[in-house]
């Protein structure tokens, strides 16, 4: 059973950094590591202020990323130690090179954000056999003994809200089932495309099964629905080709989007298609990006999740910092991510649905989405 023993919600993380922020990491400790019952395993010595820091991001592909970025460098020189941030823009091997020069500039602490979870064995070994300590961010590291931990929002949680909401926008908007309704996964090397996709299913699965849903294209597995690098132009073409060839004689009424990105490309496909007004589809996505809160705000889109970068950055820094103090982070999770090799211990973070009902309160304190008039 999962369970949340510390607060997981930003109050506490934000709260945490605050009180770190402005010292310096805690003096390195002789005692050995708390152990967890798992394989995570901190430097025993914790490592001195100054420290570097590596931090490994993948492509900009959507809003979180970049604010990250920003995050991690003030976060991170404020409490003391020396970030290397890095996106790796140009692909795996990019990131790859980075991972290397970060573990020959010293990093203590490695944090990726993987473009393929799959592709970073060699470099995470090097880490690992430098004595950094591997922080998989936001995305899972597979296939692999070299990772540490795991922070993130509950993935699968992520995909059963935006199913849910799916199902909640369609009886709210368009009259009685069945609906016809299309499916959109993430990008197929990003180890949460497919646990956003199961967790959406377990809730649409029954649905379509009972006849609730109708996919009028036939497209439901995931490798049918996947977008290569999460692009919007790869699904905005799928669905220009999706819309001519299946719905010229009767309407869409929902589609399942893993992100904000990719709803906006698959309404502006609608759009184009002359989709409008009572036929214009519900739409779900994730990342609560400014455009889409805009959409959803002016009816265009049904809902986004709210995960707030701010505080899986700021959960992040607390990590590093309890790792210099020679502390091991506490999961809240040790069965859920399986990567393959071993399952990793995690700590996730609760995500939030947010439609024109909630959105002003959700909102209300992110600095820049707030505040929200209805
Ligand atoms: C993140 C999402 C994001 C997507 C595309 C995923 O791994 O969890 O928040 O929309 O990458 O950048």
């Amino acid at each position: 059973m999962r369970k949340y023993t510390k607060v997981a919600m930003g109050i506490a993380a934000v709260g945490a950094l605050a009180l770190t922020a402005c010292g310096t990491p805690a003096a390195p400790s002789a005692s050995a590591p708390a152990t967890t019952g798992t394989e995570t395993t901190a430097p025993a010595a914790g490592f001195p202020a100054g420290s570097v820091i590596g931090v490994s991001l993948p492509q900009k592909t959507s809003e979180n990323w970049v604010l990250a970025e920003q995050l991690f460098n003030d976060g991170l020189t404020a409490a003391g130690f020396k970030p290397s941030v890095q996106f790796a823009n140009s692909g795996v091997a990019e990131q790859q090179n980075q991972i290397s020069a970060m573990v020959t500039q010293g990093a203590k602490v490695v944090v990726v954000g993987a473009i393929d979870g799959g592709q970073l064995g060699t470099q995470l070994k090097q880490a690992k056999d430098a004595g950094a300590f591997v922080m998989a961010y936001d995305r899972l590291l597979t296939n692999t003994a070299d990772v540490d931990f795991y922070v993130a929002f509950d993935n699968f949680k992520v995909g059963v809200l935006q199913g849910t909401a799916l199902l909640d926008g369609l009886a709210a908007l368009k009259g009685d089932a069945p609906y016809n309704v299309e499916l959109i996964a993430g990008s197929p090397d990003d180890a949460n495309s497919g646990k956003f996709f199961d967790g959406a299913m377990s809730v649409l699965q029954p649905k379509i099964d009972d006849g609730t849903l109708k996919v009028v294209s036939g497209q439901t597995t995931f490798e049918q629905v996947a977008t290569q690098g999460w692009k919007a132009e790869n699904v905005q073409k799928r669905f220009d080709t999706l819309l001519a060839a299946n719905y010229t004689d009767k309407p869409l009424h929902g589609i399942l989007s893993p992100n904000d990105t990719l709803a906006r490309a698959a309404l502006t496909s609608a759009e184009q298609a002359g989709m409008t007004g009572d036929d214009w589809p519900v739409a779900t996505g994730q990342d609560s990006e400014v455009e889409s809160v805009k959409w959803i705000m002016d009816g265009k889109q049904y809902s986004t999740i709210y995960k707030d970068t701010r505080t899986l950055v700021a959960q992040t820094i607390e990590f590093v910092n309890q790792l210099a103090a020679g502390q091991t982070p506490e999961p809240n999770d040790t069965e859920t991510y399986d990567n393959g090799v071993k399952v990793v211990p995690s700590y996730l973070i609760e995500p939030v649905i947010v439609t024109k009902d909630n959105a002003a309160e959700v909102y209300a304190n992110d600095p820049t989405l707030g505040p929200l008039t209805k």
